[in-house]
């Protein structure tokens, strides 16, 4: 079993629901925690936003899902995940994600995010696109680690914000898509905050 595989199975499973912005039927599904949502053909097809309710996203927990044909994660962050970020400038090599093609403009901010608490990711390795594990135990990687990404595949390293870390194959950051923050508390994928 993989570590991510083994953190996960110690943890409750979680409940939650993601639905289609502007929903052809907005079929909301129970899922249990790690459960990949897969969309219609028809969602595919457009492209369509996608809405996720993390009402009952505990801090530490993440929800899979698919849009644009392509993986995304949202990660509750605990507050001792944030308060890491800051000290991990140093160990990152883009820490102010300077490289403007990896996240929109609003999550060009120390936690690249809109909030926080919410990270959203595309959790595709910019080496040569491997899925890294997520592994948000401090000390789970070896004495150093402070939570984050770890790419099996040639190493590289990516902290709880999804900055790469310096001297690893990875040459940027992971790629934040567009998201924003529904009036109802939801996290809206697919969307620039403008669009609400
Ligand atoms: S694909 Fe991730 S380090 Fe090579």
């Amino acid at each position: 079993m993989s570590q991510e595989g083994a953190s996960n199975s110690r943890r409750r499973f979680l409940t939650g629901a993601v639905g289609v912005v502007g929903g052809v039927g907005a079929a909301y599904v129970a899922v249990p925690f790690l459960a990949y949502w897969k969309p219609s053909a028809r969602t595919k097809a457009a492209g369509a936003p996608v809405e996720v309710d993390t009402s009952t996203l505990e801090p530490g927990q993440k929800i899979n899902l698919t849009w644009r044909g392509q993986p995304v994660w949202v990660i509750r962050r605990s507050e001792a995940a944030i308060e890491s970020l800051a000290a991990m400038d140093d160990t990152v090599s883009d820490p102010l994600s300077n490289v403007s093609s990896q996240q929109p403009a609003y999550a060009q901010n120390p936690h690249r995010s809109i909030d926080p608490e919410y990270l959203v990711l595309v959790p595709i390795c910019t080496h040569l696109g491997c899925i890294p594990s997520y592994m948000p135990q401090a000390g789970s990687l070896d004495a150093d680690w402070q939570g984050g990404f770890f790419c099996p595949c040639h190493g590289s390293k990516f902290d709880l914000a999804g900055r790469v870390y310096r001297g690893v194959p990875a040459p940027t950051n992971l790629q934040v898509p567009p998201h924003r923050m529904a009036s109802n508390g939801s996290l809206v994928i697919g969307e620039d905050p403008e669009a609400a």
